[in-house]
């Protein structure tokens, strides 16, 4: 089976980017321990990122005509963005919600609200890039 893992905005920097919060452990990292977690669990998993929420949304369009499951973590669109809310409610094969931190145990209150969430089978929060494992492993089950 094949799963795609999106990535919104900034997770691109991840290990460089506020490691007290997100970790030390690298974008590119990440997306090995993906592969390699996929592989496990008999996916062929496919990773990426964008901080350009056109292509994000164009990517979950493609994930909808192909009735590929996705792993999403949104970043800060997952607060905000109607546009990925839309694409999302499209989907028919699984979707996972995922975040690094627990967005809900963070100080900013625009934090607290998912607009991913209606349109998810599971959300895997504040597990760090384990998480990332987590979410495959529902999309696997
Ligand atoms: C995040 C949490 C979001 O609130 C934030 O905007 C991100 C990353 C996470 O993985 O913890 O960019 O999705």
């Amino acid at each position: 089976m094949r799963v795609l893992v999106l990535n919104g905005p900034n997770l691109g920097r991840l290990g460089k980017r506020q490691p007290e919060i997100y970790g030390r452990t690298t974008y590119a990292q990440l997306v090995a321990l993906c592969v390699e977690w996929g592989r496990d669990l008999g996916l062929e998993v496919e990773v990426r990122q964008t901080n350009h929420e056109g292509e994000m949304v164009d990517w979950l369009n493609a994930a909808a005509d192909e009735h590929t499951p996705v792993v999403l973590n949104a970043a800060a669109w997952t607060h905000y963005s109607y546009a990925i809310y839309d694409a999302c409610a499209q989907l028919e094969a699984p979707l996972v919600e995922v975040h690094l931190s627990d967005p809900e145990a963070r100080p900013e209150e625009w934090r607290h609200f998912s607009l991913v969430r209606p349109h998810a089978v599971e959300v895997v929060k504040g597990l760090g890039v384990e998480g990332y494992r987590e979410a495959l492993g529902i999309i696997a089950r």
